[in-house]
Formats: structure tokens, sequence, C-alpha cells
């Protein structure tokens, strides 16, 4: 009886030790429901392969703290596997010497004529894959509460003053016009979308992807400044802090009119049940019609131990899987990363973002968001929200607000 009990506790720990050789251990910031859901598509594909996965999400949007949490697991000498992260972070990573080298698997499967450039210029360096990537992200969208735009007679508006004019009938109504969260990457999240409107896209460009002095500090940033302040004039007394997707909870429980966010929060109506075109709508910023603001969510992998690389190389493998692509990315709001994965199993906002992803780029108006890291390195953008979360809750005014932009860019450099 003692040898039977033995010799089951012996093969139970083998088997632990076999299951623990193919895992993977993924740190991420994908924590709220829509987030949570997509990431299961993965975490199942895996499975599947017998590769278990080790979670390690650490909360917060834009994901500044899973960055904080990162350099402290590096700097001990422990990387995870893989690390959601987005543009210019991979970059530094990579220059750091930190990063593997995926390009026999990049070149068995083809990646090079599959990822659009925009995005291999992140996912490589020095001509090596370095990371897999996920999706297609995209800032400058307003996500609508149908039913209060039905009830309101509200049109979707295309320029800036039909926006407010629709802002202000929400308002008089009585609801909360705009569900914000008064975190710095969700005003940097807004302001993406209102320089671009304000300036159009040779503008953005010359501002936040060129850094050009001269277009951070024009009257047309001031304009874009004021912009920012008058669009404070619709929020709730309670944004400050507030998480994005509480504040994207407030359009889906018809408390707000609109939210401005990328197009995870997609992610979050669908989890809630809703439909585009019937219980809310997508639609581009007013004024950026035409245009694409991007991020692209990829997997920076780490250099593990020789015993970890073939689950690290498994887990690479299954992210850019065209099934999967379109699977991962139709519950989380996004567009799949490879321009081969057809948008039959999207829903109308899927299709469209499909459709604008792929007009900008071929017009030479898709450009990085500056909010979530694909126009500038981290310092740059750190110094890009201080002075737009100053300037949006009116701790500064626009005019001041133009000339630190200029010397807050400069420093940052
Ligand atoms: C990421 C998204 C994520 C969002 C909110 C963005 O930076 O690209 O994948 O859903 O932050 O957490």
């Amino acid at each position: 009886m003692y040898k039977l009990l033995m010799g089951t506790v012996f093969s139970v720990a083998l088997t632990g030790s076999v299951m623990a050789a193919e895992q993977v251990e993924v740190l991420h910031w994908w924590t709220s429901g829509g987030e949570a859901a997509a990431l299961n598509v993965l975490k199942g594909n895996l499975e599947k392969e017998g590769v278990a996965w080790q979670d390690m999400p650490v909360a917060g949007g834009g994901g500044e703290q899973a960055m904080t949490v990162l350099r402290a697991r590096v700097t001990s000498g422990n990387p995870p596997t893989a690390v959601q992260m987005l543009g210019f972070d991979i970059t530094d990573w990579a220059e750091q010497g930190a990063l593997a080298d995926l390009n026999d698997l990049a070149a068995k499967e083809g990646w090079d004529k599959v990822v659009p450039e925009a995005l291999q210029k992140f996912s490589k360096y020095d001509g090596k894959w370095v990371a897999a990537p996920v999706n297609v992200h995209s800032t400058n969208w307003v996500w609508a509460n149908k039913k209060i735009f039905d009830e309101l007679g509200i049109a979707e508006p295309t320029s800036w003053d039909e926006l407010i004019a629709a802002l202000d009938k929400i308002k008089a109504a009585g609801k909360v016009a705009v569900a914000h969260g008064g975190q710095p990457w969700q005003d940097a999240t807004i302001f993406d979308a209102v320089v671009m409107s304000t300036g159009g896209p040779d503008f953005y460009k010359k501002a936040l992807v060129d850094l050009d002095p001269e277009a951070l500090g024009s009257d047309t940033m001031k304009t874009a400044f004021e912009r920012m302040a008058q669009l404070r004039t619709y929020v709730d007394d309670n944004f400050s802090g507030r998480d994005w997707n509480l504040a994207s909870a407030m359009v889906i429980e018809g408390k707000a009119g609109v939210q401005f966010m990328g197009d995870w929060a997609k992610g979050e109506f669908l989890k809630a049940g809703q439909k585009p075109g019937v219980d809310f709508s997508c639609f581009r910023f007013p004024g950026t019609q035409g245009t694409v603001t991007f991020n692209s969510d990829q997997f920076a992998m780490f250099s593990v131990g020789e015993d970890k690389q073939a689950a690290q190389v498994k887990l690479a493998a299954a992210i850019a899987e065209p099934g999967f692509q379109s699977a991962f990315n139709v519950v989380k709001g996004s567009v799949p990363a490879r321009t081969d994965v057809p948008d039959t199993d999207f829903d109308d906002c899927g299709k469209k973002g499909m459709k604008d992803l792929a007009e900008a780029s071929a017009s030479g108006k898709l450009f990085g968001s500056m909010a979530h890291g694909h126009a500038a390195p981290a310092a740059v953008k750190q110094a890009v929200y201080d002075v737009v979360t100053a300037a949006f809750n009116g701790q500064v005014d626009p005019a001041a607000a133009t000339k630190q932009l200029v010397e807050a860019v400069a420093a940052a450099q």
C-alpha cells in the first residue's frame, strides 16, 4: 500500500515537472473584461499544444505600471518569457540586448511578407525579429451610445463644430456628455485625436512624430490645447483617476453619450453583450476621417534559458497564426497584425477598422500614436503626458501649455 502510494506521488510529481518544462510566463496589462476574454483565446490555444500559461497581469491601461514591473524583473536577472509591449519600448529593450532572436521562426512562417512595414519597424531590431505582433489598435475613435444619439436626433458628427453641438445636446439632456478617466495616458489618447483633427495628418507628423519645435509651439498646437480645455467641460465631476473600462461602462449603461478611446473599448461593449449599430456606434474622431493613429500590441520575447526556448517559440508561432489573429482580434476590438487575414468574422466596426487601416497605410495617412508609444520613445511620451494632463486639468492655460510642450519635448530627447 505504502509502495503504491509512493508510486502515485512520484508519477504526479513527474507529470508536474514535464509540464513545467513547457511553460511560458507572460507579463501583460490585459485585465479588463474585454481584454481578459481576448487573452483567453491565446491561453486556450497554447494549452491545446501542451504549453502551460503562467499569468503575470499588471493592471493599468496603456501599460506604464507593467513596464515598471518589467524593469524590476529584468534587473533581478529573471525576465518573463514574453511581455506585452508597445512600439519604442520594444526598440529600447532590443537595444539593450535583452530580447531573443525569432528569425528562424519568422523565416519559416514568412512573417516578412505578411506583417505590415509600420509594425515591422518595431518587431525587428538590427535585422532580427524580436517580437511577435498580436494586433493593430487605433486611438482616433469615438464610441457612442446609440440609443442616446437616436433619442436626441444626433447624427454622427464629422467636424469639430458638429462634435461640440452633439456634446451640448447630450449635456442638456442631463447625461454625461463625455465618459472619461482622468489618467495621463487617457488624456493623451484624446490628445492624439485632437491634434490630428485640428492640424491634419502633416501637422500631426511634424509635431508628434518628427518633434519639430516649430509645429510643437505653433498656433495650431495652441488651438489643440484650447480644444482639450473645451472637452474638459463635458466630463463629469468624478472623472479623476477613473479606469478607462469604467468610462466605457458609463456609455454602455446609458449614463454617458460618448467615450474617446482606442478600439480596445469595443471589447468592453462586446463583453457586455452589446452590438455595433444596435447598442453602440463607432466612428472616427470628427475631423480625422481617412487617417489612423495606430498602436500595435506585440509580445517582446526575452532572452531566456535554453530549457524555456521551445515553449517561447510555440508562443510566438501561436500569436502569428492566422486563425488566432482573427479569433483574438474579433474579441479584443483590434484588427489583425497581418495583411492576409480575411475580415469575414469581424463585426462592422472591425471591418471598418481593417479597411481604414489599409487605406490610411496606402495613402500615407497612417501614423504612430503618441499616447501609446508609437510616435516617440518613452521619455518624450512621458513629457507629452505631463503637459497634456496639466493642460487638461486647467493647471496651465493653452498658451503656456504650448510653450511648455516645446521645452519638455526638447529636454526629453
Ligand atoms: C494597449 C491595449 C490595451 C489598452 C488599455 C493599450 O496601450 O495597446 O491592448 O487594451 O492599452 O489597457
